[in-house]
């Protein structure tokens, strides 16, 4: 059989994700200390795992509601109320996803037609343009800069937005840089999506993870902007839930009726324990999610520390768990800094060109390891840099 020829020609033009690529690359080197991975390197609370069990020990085992559990779509409106102070209807303004992942993916089958233009702040969290042209639309990249900390801008916006575009993705904290828009700065975003009648898919799923202070707010929350905002989020990073597969939709009625067709056939309904984890997580662990961010805190000042000492431009990541220097200094590509890094020094860290053309230049570093890898890594890469600092 020639399976090339029946394979769909949209699926045959994505690329593999630069991530994976690397870290299979970094899998076949021993002694590898990893900062590549966007993972935390914490188990889920004690308290999640003992509802997820407790649902088995009471044989908890059929399928839910196609949209979820109705006891955790309320606690979602509840910690949305909470934080934001924006309503969702839990009885059909929110989908319990498998993940991010799949609320993305569905969410961008129910809107895209052929033709439709997505736009999205590059570097970005490789899902969102492969989601775009599975779904047959035109993922359209807006560069982003490391003079405004590659925070997205109007003015690259306007450049970009043409008659076909329907709809703007963004992702703050953001995956792989580390920045973080406020609302204040996310104002002038509103407006500009106002006026061209966008459509914002907003993935929220770092908020949980910010520092220095620093205020999140959905962007629903930002007036006018619920009615024309489908919001992501879930319990993979801050509550270390990666594995469960648990994620969520808000989104107004009307947008969100679509989605739960999309995913009633491909999926189902989340899986029952991972909701019954997620039930706990949102009402009882507000301390432990603390806490770990608190760690995380503590990694971050170390290794923004570390790269200033060693001489990296970079700035101060406000949000999620990574760091994006600047490894022009070295005459290397990023591609090249991260085969030399891993092959002379094993360090593993991800080429920013993995995220979009706007990374050329830069690495992602994954804080999300413990204290001693940071520390070592941090020794290992100064070393790397002094041998190739033009
Ligand atoms: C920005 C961003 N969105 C979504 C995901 C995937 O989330 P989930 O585990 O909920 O599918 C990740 C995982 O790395 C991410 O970094």
């Amino acid at each position: 059989m020639d399976w090339d020829s029946k394979i769909a020609s949209n699926v045959k033009q994505i690329k593999p994700s630069g991530i994976r690529k690397f870290f299979d690359i970094a899998a076949q080197v021993k002694g590898v200390l990893s900062l590549s991975i966007g993972e935390p390197d914490f188990a889920a609370p004690d308290k999640v795992l003992d509802a997820m069990k407790k649902s088995l020990d009471d044989k908890e085992t059929s399928y839910t509601a196609n949209s979820g559990m109705l006891e955790l779509r309320e606690e979602i409106a509840k910690y949305f109320k909470k934080h934001y102070k924006v309503d969702y209807d839990p009885n059909d303004e929110i989908l319990v996803t498998v993940g991010v992942s799949e609320g993305l993916a569905m969410s961008l089958l129910a809107l895209t037609e052929p033709g439709d233009e997505v736009v999205i702040p590059d570097p970005a969290y490789v899902a969102y343009p492969a989601a775009v042209e599975l779904a047959g639309g035109k993922a359209v990249p807006i560069p982003t800069y490391p003079k405004d900390d590659f925070k997205v801008t109007v003015e690259a916006l306007e450049k970009v937005v043409t008659p076909k575009t329907k709809a703007l993705v963004l992702g703050y904290p953001n995956n792989p840089t580390g920045t973080m828009m406020t609302a204040e700065e996310l104002m002038p975003i509103a407006k500009f999506v106002k006026e061209h009648d966008l459509i914002v898919l907003t993935d929220e799923i770092y908020c949980e993870l910010v520092y220095n202070g620093v205020k999140f707010t959905s962007f629903a929350a930002l007036p006018d902007m619920r009615e024309r905002t489908i919001v992501f989020n879930g319990f993979s990073k801050a509550w270390a839930m990666t594995g469960m597969r648990l994620g969520y939709i808000c989104a107004p009625r009307e947008a969100l009726a679509p989605i739960l067709k999309l995913h009633q056939y491909a999926i189902m309904c989340a899986n029952t324990q991972a909701q019954f984890g997620g039930i706990t997580a949102l009402k009882d662990c507000d301390a432990e999610v603390e806490s770990m961010r608190q760690e995380y805190d503590r990694r971050r000042k170390v290794i923004y520390k570390g790269l200033c000492d060693m001489g990296l431009p970079v700035f101060e990541p406000r949000g999620a768990f990574y760091i994006f220097p600047d490894i022009r200094c070295t005459g290397l590509t990023s591609a090249e800094f991260c085969e030399k890094l891993v092959q002379e020094e094993k360090v593993a860290v991800v080429p920013g060109t993995a995220f979009g053309d706007s990374g050329e230049g830069f690495v992602r570093i994954s804080y999300a390891a413990s204290m001693e890898t940071i520390q070592e890594a941090i020794k290992r890469m100064s070393k790397f840099v002094d041998k190739y600092r033009k």
